[in-house]
C-alpha cells in the first residue's frame, strides 16, 4: 500500500509486569514486543514508522536506534486518542495511517496485508480490524446498525449490559486517511468513565460525518492477543513458538517434541533435519538439510551445513561444514570454523580457530586461537596454550600431522605438515615437516625402589 504510515502506540508503563523495563521491551521468543510489531511494518514496506513512547523513554529509544523509526513523545498517558495526537506532525494528509500497539506482538503481516486490501476494496475512509471473541471481557465492542454499518465502539467500562453481550471486539488496529484522522482527533473528548481521550471515538465521529467506516474480521483472535502480565508474556511466547515450529515442520523439519524446544523466528532449518527435545536455537542461525540436532544442544548465531550432527553441545557464532559430527558435550565458542567431515568429540572446547576437513579432535582438548589443517589427529588431552597471561597467540598445525595425547602446544608455535608430536610433549619450537617432535623427560625405572621403601 502506498504512503503507509505505521504508528505503534508504546507509551504505557505496563504496571502489571512489575518490571523496571517498559512493557514493550519485554521479549517474546528473544525479540522485544515492539520489535515484532516493527518487523510487521517492515514486511509491509511502510514508508514511515512512528513509535509513540513515554514510560522508559530512554530505554525504548536506545533499543530501537537501529530500526529507522521516528519517535513521538507522550509524556503523560491520557489515552489512545491522545497518544496518536502526539504523533500528528508525522502524519501527512494523504497518508494511509495504520495504528498498531507495541504490546500486541503476534499480529501477522499477512493479516494486515489483507486488512489493507479490504480497506481499498471497500473504499473506506476508516477501517477497523475486529475479531470474534468467545470471552470479549475487557475489549471495546463493535456497535453496528441493523444494516451492518459500524457506528461506534464501546469500551468495557462504558458499555451497557446489552452492549457487553457483543462478541465482535475492537483489536485496536485501524487504517485511516491521514487528514480525516487528524481532523477527528481534534473533536474527541475525555468525558468517559476512564477520563481518557479514546481513539475509538473517531469511529463515531467519522461515521456521524457520513464517512465510510468498515471492518475486517480477523479469523484468528490470537493474533491480537495483548500482553499485560508475565503470564501473558509466556502465553505469547508459546503461541509464537508454535507458529515457528509449525512453519519449520511444514518445510520438512522433524521436531520430535515441539513443546520442548526453543527456536527463534529468524532461524532457518533445512528439510529432513531432526531436532530433538531440549534444543535451544537462537539468533541468525542457519542449519542445513539432513542434520541431527541432538538433545540439549544450544546453537546461537551459527551456520551449520548439511548432514551435520550436533549432539548435546553448545555452538556459538561458529560455522560447521557438512558431514561433521560434534559432541556430545563439545563447546564451540565464537569464531570457530570447522571443516567438512571432521569430528569434534566429547569435552572438546574450540575458540577462534579453523579446523580443516577430515580432522579429528575426539576427546578432552582445548583448541584456542589455532589454525589446524586437514586430516590432522589431535589426541586426548591436547592443550593449545594460547595465553601467556597478557596476550593471546596462535598455533598452526599443518595437514596430516598427528598430535599425541596430553601435548601442550605453547603459542606462538607451529607443527608443520606431516609431523608427529609425541604424547606428553610440551612444544615451544617449530616441529618441521615430516619429523617427530618429542619434548619430555625420558623414563627411568629404579629397580627395587618400592620394596626398599617398605622395609625402611
Ligand atoms: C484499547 C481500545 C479497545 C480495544 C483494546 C484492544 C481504546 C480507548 N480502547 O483498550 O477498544 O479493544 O485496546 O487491545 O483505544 N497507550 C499509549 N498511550 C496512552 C494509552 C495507551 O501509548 O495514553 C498504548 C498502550 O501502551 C498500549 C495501547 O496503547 O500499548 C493500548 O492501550 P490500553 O490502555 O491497553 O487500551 P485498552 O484499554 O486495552
Ligand atoms: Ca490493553
Amino acid at each position: 500500500m502506498n504512503n503507509l504510515t505505521g504508528i505503534v502506540l508504546s507509551a504505557g508503563a505496563g504496571t502489571r509486569m512489575k518490571s523496571k523495563l517498559p512493557k514493550v521491551l519485554h521479549k517474546v521468543l528473544g525479540r522485544t514486543m515492539v520489535d515484532h510489531v516493527i518487523d510487521v511494518l517492515d514486511e509491509l514496506d511502510a514508508s514511515k514508522k512512528v513509535v509513540v513512547y513515554g514510560h522508559g523513554k530512554d530505554m525504548v529509544h536506545s533499543s530501537l536506534e537501529s530500526r529507522n523509526v521516528r519517535f513521538a513523545l507522550q509524556a503523560e498517558q491520557k489515552g489512545t486518542g491522545h497518544a496518536v495526537m502526539v504523533a500528528k506532525e508525522h502524519i501527512g494528509d494523504d497518508d494511509n495511517v495504520l495504528i498498531l500497539y507495541g504490546d500486541t506482538p503476534l499480529i501477522r503481516s499477512s493479516s494486515i496485508k489483507e486488512f489493507c486490501d479490504e480497506h481499498e476494496r471497500q473504499g473506506n475512509d476508516l477501517s477497523i480490524l475486529t475479531t470474534i471473541m468467545e470471552n470479549p471481557f475487557g475489549y471495546g465492542r463493535i456497535i453496528r446498525e441493523e444494516d451492518g454499518r459500524v457506528t461506534g465502539i464501546v469500551e468495557q467500562k462504558d458499555g451497557s449490559q446489552e452492549q457487553l453481550l457483543i462478541k465482535e471486539i475492537n483489536s485496536g488496529i485501524y487504517l485511516v486517511n491521514g487528514r480525516l484522522l487528524k481532523d477527528s482527533l481534534e473533536l474527541i473528548e475525555n468525558n468517559n468513565n476512564q477520563g481518557e481521550y479514546y481513539l475509538t471515538d473517531i469511529v463515531k465521529i467519522l461515521s456521524g460525518q457520513g464517512k465510510k467506516v468498515g471492518c475486517h474480521i480477523l479469523e484468528d483472535p490470537n493474533e491480537v492477543f495483548g500482553v499485560n502480565t508475565r503470564k501473558h508474556l509466556s502465553i505469547a511466547s508459546q503461541m509464537l513458538q508454535e507458529r515457528v515450529c509449525d512453519a519449520l515442520m511444514e518445510n520438512g523439519v522433524t521436531i520430535l517434541n515441539p513443546n520442548n524446544v526453543y527456536i527463534e523466528k529468524n532461524v532457518l532449518i533445512g528439510n529432513d533435519t531432526i531436532v530433538c527435545p531440549g534444543v535451544f536455537i537462537t539468533g541468525d542461525t542457519e542449519i542445513g538439510s539432513e542434520c541431527y540436532i541432538g538433545v540439549n544442544s544450544r546453537i546461537e548465531d551459527s551456520k551449520i551445513m548439511d548432514h551435520v550432527e550436533v549432539n548435546n553441545s553448545t555452538v556459538l557464532e561458529s560455522k560447521i561444514d557438512s558431514y561433521t559430527k560434534v559432541g556430545p558435550y563439545a563447546y564451540l565458542r565464537p569464531k570457530s570454523n570447522v571443516g567438512k567431515n571432521t569430528k569434534i568429540g566429547d569435552f572438546v572446547e574450540i575458540k577462534n580457530s579453523n579446523i580443516g576437513d577430515g580432522t579429528k579432535i575426539s576427546h578432552l582438548a582445548y583448541v584456542g586461537d589455532g589454525d589446524v589443517g586437514k586430516d590432522v589427529n589431535i589426541g586426548c588431552g591436547v592443550v593449545f596454550v594460547n595465553y601467556d597471561g597478557s596476550s593471546k597467540s596462535r598455533t598452526v598445525v599443518g595437514d596430516n600431522s598427528f598430535i599425541g595425547c596430553n601435548v601442550n602446544l605453547v603459542a606462538p608455535v607451529e607443527v608443520q605438515e606431516n609431523a608427529y608430536v609425541a604424547a606428553g610433549s610440551t612444544i615451544t619450537k617449530t616441529v618441521p615437516k615430516d619429523s617427530l617432535g618429542i619434548a619430555r623427560e625420558r623414563q627411568t625405572n629404579i629397580q627395587g625402589w618400592v620394596t626398599r621403601r617398605k622395609n625402611d
